[in-house]
């Protein structure tokens, strides 16, 4: 590698990943000291800790008081899988696939339910699928924002209000970062690894009441395991939605979501927290647009995800190579970012094009970002230059 000039400044924090996030400003193992550790989720102190993560969580987030909002096993693949075992095969399904998680519940949709009416609406990395072709009789699974390819949902409005079916929407990365339609989504999943920096385990789980009466109504053909089930005798288990979680939760996580929920109550609420990663991708924007090498994977801008932004390298020299040499370049140059210790977990999705994954979310400081553009140049630099000499 040919060294030039390193810039001045590194950012103070180089934490960019998609999942786990960064931890809110100024985090440190001190907030976990109020962590009712050693003691039952059960007992009263413990279940008030899990309603009052439910209950703030509902308050940020705008979610109506007629949605039930739960906590669940298994991160927000467990709330997506909860909700897809227990309330499809009741219709027709529209599949929406615009990346790899999403393909993930195609996956689970056709191969492992073995659902036989489906329809899969596809798009390639970068692009939206036809989000109109979906048939308001069907139900849907989608992700609000494709984590893997920085491409998210613009807007609710090929949703119908008066669909007949339900929406199960992935909204992990989304969640905290986007406006969410809430009177067009059945079925919301998010995790609190992502945009609010939590620590990893528990996901939560939205219900519209139409997806409650779809649960009280419908009972699928296949076993359930217990940390799917969310009725009993025909009706919901409302303690799930008030803080009677359906097994054990690590109460230290808890303690980090809550922590992270004041964080992001006192930053301004969700306008805020959306300002920060709107801001905080502009910083990004700006730079590739004057770079001469980077641009956004996604190329329509009213879809570009304001949390895992996804870049691609436009440079003629780089996009008449190979795909092995492609990724080894790629490669190489998270590599130097890493031990120069800038900017970590940047590299772009495996299954992806090749090209950079920058978190964006609320938790991310601004200027860190502006410190870190200067060092995706200089890193580009050491990469192409010995290549290109
Ligand atoms: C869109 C999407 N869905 C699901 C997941 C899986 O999340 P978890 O590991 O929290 O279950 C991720 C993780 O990055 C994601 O981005």
């Amino acid at each position: 590698m040919t060294e030039t000039a390193k810039p001045a400044v590194r950012p103070a924090r180089p934490f960019f990943s998609s999942g786990p996030c960064a931890k809110r400003p100024g985090w440190t193992p001190e907030a976990l000291k109020g962590a009712l550790v050693g003691r039952s989720h059960r007992s009263k102190p413990g279940k008030a800790k899990l309603k009052d993560a439910i209950v703030r969580t509902k308050k940020l987030l705008g979610i109506p008081d007629d949605y039930r909002v739960g906590i669940v096993p298994a991160s927000d693949t467990g709330a997506v899988e909860m909700a897809m075992w227990s309330m499809l095969g009741a219709r027709p399904v529209d599949l929406f696939a615009w990346e790899s998680f999403s393909e993930d519940w195609v996956t689970d949709a056709v191969k492992q339910l073995k659902l036989k009416d489906t329809r899969t609406l596809k798009a390639p990395y970068g692009e939206l699928p036809d989000l109109k072709q979906y048939d308001p009789t069907h139900d849907a699974v989608f992700v609000w924002n494709g984590t893997t390819s920085g491409v998210k949902v613009p807007n609710g409005d090929w949703i119908p209000g008066n669909r007949e079916g339900i929406t199960i929407c992935d909204a992990t990365s989304a969640a905290f970062a986007m406006d969410l339609p809430w009177d067009k989504l059945d079925v919301v999943t998010f995790s609190w690894q992502k945009v609010l920096g939590g620590e990893a385990a528990h996901g939560m789980l939205v219900l519209s009441p139409r997806a409650v009466a779809r649960l009280e109504s419908y009972t699928p053909p296949w076993p359930l395991p217990k940390i799917f089930r969310m009725t009993k005798g025909g009706k919901i288990v409302e303690g799930i939605f008030e803080g009677e979680t359906i097994n054990t939760p690590s109460m230290v996580a808890v303690e980090d979501y809550l922590d992270a929920l004041t964080w992001a109550e006192n930053a301004g609420g969700l306008k805020a927290l959306i300002a920060r990663a709107d801001a905080n991708t502009k910083v990004l924007a700006d730079w590739a647009a004057k770079s001469g090498w980077a641009g956004f994977l996604a190329k329509d801008a009213s879809i570009r995800s304001n949390t895992s932004v996804c870049i691609n390298v436009t440079d003629p020299w780089f996009e008449a190579l190979g795909d092995d040499a492609k990724a080894e370049v790629l490669k190489k140059l998270c590599a130097s970012l890493d031990k120069e210790g800038v900017a970590y977990d940047v590299a772009g999705y495996r299954a992806a094009p090749p090209g950079l994954r920058i978190w964006c979310g609320a938790t991310v400081e601004k200027a860190d970002l502006e410190a870190l553009t200067p060092w995706l140049d200089w890193a580009w630099r050491q990469v192409k230059q010995p290549v290109s000499a």
